[in-house]
């Protein structure tokens, strides 16, 4: 018998109330919106449920604060957390969203202790720490979403330079979700052309920092808060190679126990995405210089982890 597929996504702002359309416009799977109020995320779910008609989607939408609803989901989402406030250090919004992570984390494995966990909330790759430490679970079963954002705008702003499309586009971004992001020139290509015989190096160089700075760049823009429709959409992608087993190759935050030298930290590698999670890590070749930028990427995500460790 065909079974649904269950997608619970806590914190129902921004982020994961547009996950959760693009979830359900896709038929991947009945989806529970949770947040610590109560009736918001009800709204939000009755609203995209009466939608369905219109876009023709059969995925079944609730939402609440109650975890209850939220059993036996395949998959969680977290995108809880609090955006730093004026006053507040980057060490004051550690601790913050380390709590609450640790503390929906908790409530949710509690319900769905077989789930695939994907975090969302900031700073990324502590975040997806804080709920792997907190939910025991193997490391195969939690991972961060960020690489499949870094490398979309890295794509978006290269298509935009190049007047090329975006479909034919192919690149890796390695490293934390933040300033010490790796966006991986040489292993960019359009339509199989290596991306250094097409732009200069200035440009290149340009468009590379544009993309480690592509978060706070919108959140320039919005002012009151920051990106939703990219981040959602590449949540969606990540749903999408889990539950169908796609085992796309994607560049996800993973626990790496030796891979590229690195001891126990949750970074971005690119990763095989398939039904039981992390199938695999892929440890490509990297230049010394890459490879320094990801070890000090690394060192800078183990000092966020010490801190947020302390909360747990
Ligand atoms: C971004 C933040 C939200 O990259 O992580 O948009």
């Amino acid at each position: 018998m065909l079974t649904r597929k269950k997608v619970t996504v806590i914190g129902a702002g921004h982020v994961g109330a547009t996950a959760a359309q693009g979830l359900a416009e896709k038929e991947m799977a009945d989806v529970v919106l949770i947040d610590i109020h109560e009736d918001m995320p009800a709204g939000k779910a009755l609203d995209l449920a009466e939608a369905a008609p219109i876009y023709g989607y059969d995925s079944r939408l609730v939402g609440g604060a109650d975890y209850e609803a939220s059993a036996d989901s395949d998959i969680v989402v977290i995108t809880s957390g609090l955006p730093r406030k004026p006053g507040m250090s980057r060490d004051d919004l550690l601790r913050v969203n380390a709590k609450i992570v640790n503390e929906v984390t908790a409530k949710a494995v509690e319900k769905s202790p077989d789930a695939i966990l994907i975090v969302v909330s900031n700073p990324l790759d502590a975040m997806t720490y804080v709920a792997y430490r907190t939910s025991g679970f193997p490391k195969k079963r939690v991972m961060g979403m960020a690489g499949v954002l870094d490398a979309a705008r890295f794509k978006a702003f290269l298509a935009m330079e190049l007047n090329v499309s975006i479909e034919n586009i192919q690149t890796i971004v390695l490293g934390g979700h933040g300033d010490s992001m790796v966006p991986l020139p040489r292993y960019t290509t359009i339509s199989g052309i290596p991306i250094m015989e097409l732009i200069s190096k200035d440009r290149l160089d340009a468009i590379v920092q544009r993309t480690r700075d592509g978060g706070a760049e919108i959140v320039k823009l919005l002012k009151t808060g920051s990106a939703y429709y990219a981040p959602s959409a590449a949540i969606v992608e990540m749903v999408e190679s889990i539950l169908k087993d796609k085992n796309k190759i994607l560049p996800c935050s993973a626990l790496c126990t030796g891979e590229y030298k690195l001891d126990e930290v949750f970074i971005g590698v690119p990763v095989r995405l398939g039904n039981t999670g992390i199938e695999q890590i892929y440890e490509i070749n990297l230049s010394t210089e890459e490879a320094s930028a990801l070890t000090a990427s690394a060192k800078t995500v183990q000092d966020l982890c010490k801190i947020a460790g302390e909360v747990l």
